[in-house]
């Protein structure tokens, strides 16, 4: 099996492939340090650098096309019957990619918010396209916490598959225990799913579509991890002592809020007076990250570890989205966090690339190029 990486970054949708023994022919990013990476990582050879404008009729026919594509709003100007228009857009480029090379398969991921903005209308426009070129679209949302990382990390994935009949697919998938026996039975016949201009204002945590139609539903969530890990547990003993702000954050506290307590797991022990602005807070270790991202203040916030106040280090940011501690060692410092903030955990995407490709007969789990994931 092949597979395309686009908005490749450091290559979380890579490690993925690598440890599922399927090969990534093509990847393409335009960040000039995510591609360094990649490239130091991975080799030169099937990595091509640039605006992925530039490569469209240039992509290598393959089964499976992933990426997690950068969210950019839709224009209204051409809005049709509550749906936007997608052109001009990176969206576009993939459905663009898609019509052109048809691949079996394709494992999308974005954030959360993805389902509920502009009232529904950028995700109702993202199915309408997907489902529209042949493809049954399933979306699920799913948590980096759910897969052995210590980290609240709440984020899309858009699969879909080329020749699947809904009924067939979600006969054998094992979503369908998670709908109750209603919905099993709607989900199953897509004459009672709804038209995708009909959308409400926000799309459920799961859903499917095909050809403009859709059904959606507030599944459970689930857990594949064997046990949950804290912060606590991927901490480094002794960094060095730049990255310790002890005094200074004594001096803040002065002007903090006690919390003391616990927010989607993530232990917050002071807020700044005024509000709980997110970069003002101070962690404990006893619980999970918040969203690691690529915004540089979010890199300076302060944890207490021990008896003392130190922000993490990017050994810690690579262990908390579940990439090897060295895997940007390539990079500058402070270039590391920003490009581990925007990767997907490749754990996560593992999971949503097995379970699409899983009806194929191939026996992944016993690919000689099965790699144990960090
Ligand atoms: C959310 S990140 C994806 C990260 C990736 N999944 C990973 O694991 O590191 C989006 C990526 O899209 C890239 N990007 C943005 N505009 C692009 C364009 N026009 N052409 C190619 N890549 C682009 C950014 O540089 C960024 O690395």
């Amino acid at each position: 099996m092949k597979a395309i990486e686009l908005f490749s970054g450091i290559g979380g949708f890579r490690i993925a492939c690598d440890s599922l023994g399927i090969e990534t022919v093509w990847a393409n990013d335009i960040s000039p340090a995510a591609a360094k990476v990649y490239q130091q990582r991975f080799g030169e050879e099937n990595y091509h650098f640039g605006d992925i404008a530039d490569y469209l009729d240039n992509i290598p026919d393959h089964d499976l096309l992933t990426g997690g594509f950068p969210c950019q709003p839709f224009s209204s100007a051409g809005r049709k019957l509550g749906l936007e228009d997608a052109r001009g857009t990176l969206f576009e480029k993939i459905v663009h990619i898609l019509e052109q090379k048809k691949p079996k398969y394709f494992v999308l991921e974005n954030v959360k918010r993805l389902l509920s903005m502009d009232n529904g209308k950028h995700f109702a426009t993202i199915l309408d396209a997907l489902s529209g070129i042949g493809y049954l679209v399933e979306w699920r949302l799913l948590n980096a916490v759910n897969f052995g990382l210590p980290q609240y990390r709440e984020r899309v994935v858009i699969v879909g598959r080329r020749d699947h009949s809904p009924k067939s697919y979600l006969c054998t998938s094992s979503d369908i225990s998670e709908l109750t026996p209603h919905q099993a039975a709607i989900a199953s016949n897509t004459d009672h799913w709804k038209s995708i201009e009909d959308h409400g204002s926000k799309f459920h945590p799961w859903g499917v579509a095909l050809n403009g139609r859709f059904f959606h539903a507030k599944i459970e969530g689930f857990s594949e991890a064997e046990k949950s890990v804290k912060l606590k547990d991927v901490l480094e003993e002794r960094p060095d002592c730049s990255f310790y702000f002890t005094e200074d954050t004594l001096e803040r506290i002065k002007n903090s809020e006690e919390v003391n307590r616990f927010y989607n797991g993530v232990e917050i022990l002071y807020n700044q007076k005024g509000g709980a602005r997110m970069g003002y807070s101070i962690f404990g270790v006893e619980g999970v990250a918040p969203t690691l991202t690529c915004t540089t203040s979010r890199h300076y916030e302060r944890y207490k570890i021990g008896g003392e106040f130190r922000r993490l280090t990017a050994i810690e940011y690579a262990r908390i989205q579940g990439f090897p501690d060295d895997h940007c060692a390539s990079a500058r410092l402070y270039t590391q966090y920003p490009l581990y903030g925007n990767a997907v955990p490749p754990a996560l995407v593992r999971w949503a690339i097995k379970r699409t490709i899983s009806n194929t007969g191939t026996n992944f789990e016993s690919s000689s190029a099965q790699m144990e994931l960090v």
